[in-house]
């Protein structure tokens, strides 16, 4: 794979709300490995039963991964009207995170005093709230949630005690849990996925199955 991406922040400002935002396609394929991005078609068969308008989501060790959940989002969950993003990252990269929405075309709104930008992506409303701290101190603290997104956190959150379990504990009955890696031993209704979305081999989107009395 001879495809090197960069990131450079830049102070880029808030320019406010567009719902007719126009994405870059070429500047948001510069973005992503070209075979990550080939294999996001094969989201577009996968069907999950989940009848929500308004969602929250977190998603631990996001680094500047801002387009993957959006995209999953986009193509799983095309009834979503408003999601309510949580990025949690042990580093500041908040600023990158901005810099890759300004650069693919997207105009944000931002309210400075709690770190939540705010954008549509195409027909949802974006709520991106960014967390710095390590997840595992941020995790008491966090509300349920009805989906969790993870990629390439596989090898930090193997040090963290309890993890998956603890995970488990934040998503909500029926919730969704969305990983490349884990997750094989917890109690989910898994859905059939092609497990080279993943680049540990190690797809998986499950349901939590809710605990009848
Ligand atoms: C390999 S990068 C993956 C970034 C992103 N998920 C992606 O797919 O491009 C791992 C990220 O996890 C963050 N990280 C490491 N330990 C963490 C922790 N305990 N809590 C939260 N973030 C952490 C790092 O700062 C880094 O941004």
């Amino acid at each position: 794979m001879n495809q090197a991406i960069f990131y450079e922040e830049r102070n880029v400002t808030a320019k406010g709300l567009d719902p007719n935002n126009k994405i870059n396609e070429d500047k948001l394929k510069s973005y992503i490995f070209k075979e990550d991005y080939n294999n996001l078609n094969l989201l577009n068969n996968i069907k999950i039963p989940l009848g929500k308008e308004e969602i929250s989501l977190l998603y631990p060790g996001c680094g500047v991964d801002v387009l993957f959940p959006l995209i999953y989002l986009e193509k799983l969950f095309p009834q979503i009207k408003t999601a309510n993003l949580t990025f949690v990252d042990s580093e500041n990269v908040f600023g990158l995170i901005k810099t890759v929405l300004d650069d693919i075309g997207i105009s944000f709104a931002e309210n400075k005093s709690n770190n939540i930008v705010s954008f549509h992506w195409k027909n949802t409303l974006i709520n991106l709230n960014f967390v710095l701290n390590k997840i595992e101190s941020h995790l008491p603290n966090q509300e349920p949630i009805d989906i969790y997104f993870e990629k390439a956190f596989r090898i930090m959150r193997d040090n963290i005690p309890n993890y998956e379990n603890n995970i488990l504990n934040k998503i909500k009955p029926n919730g969704i849990l969305i990983s490349d890696s884990g997750f094989t031993e917890q109690n989910l209704k898994t859905i059939e996925v092609p497990k080279i979305l993943s680049s540990y081999q190690e797809m998986i989107i499950g349901i939590k199955e809710e605990i009848k009395e």
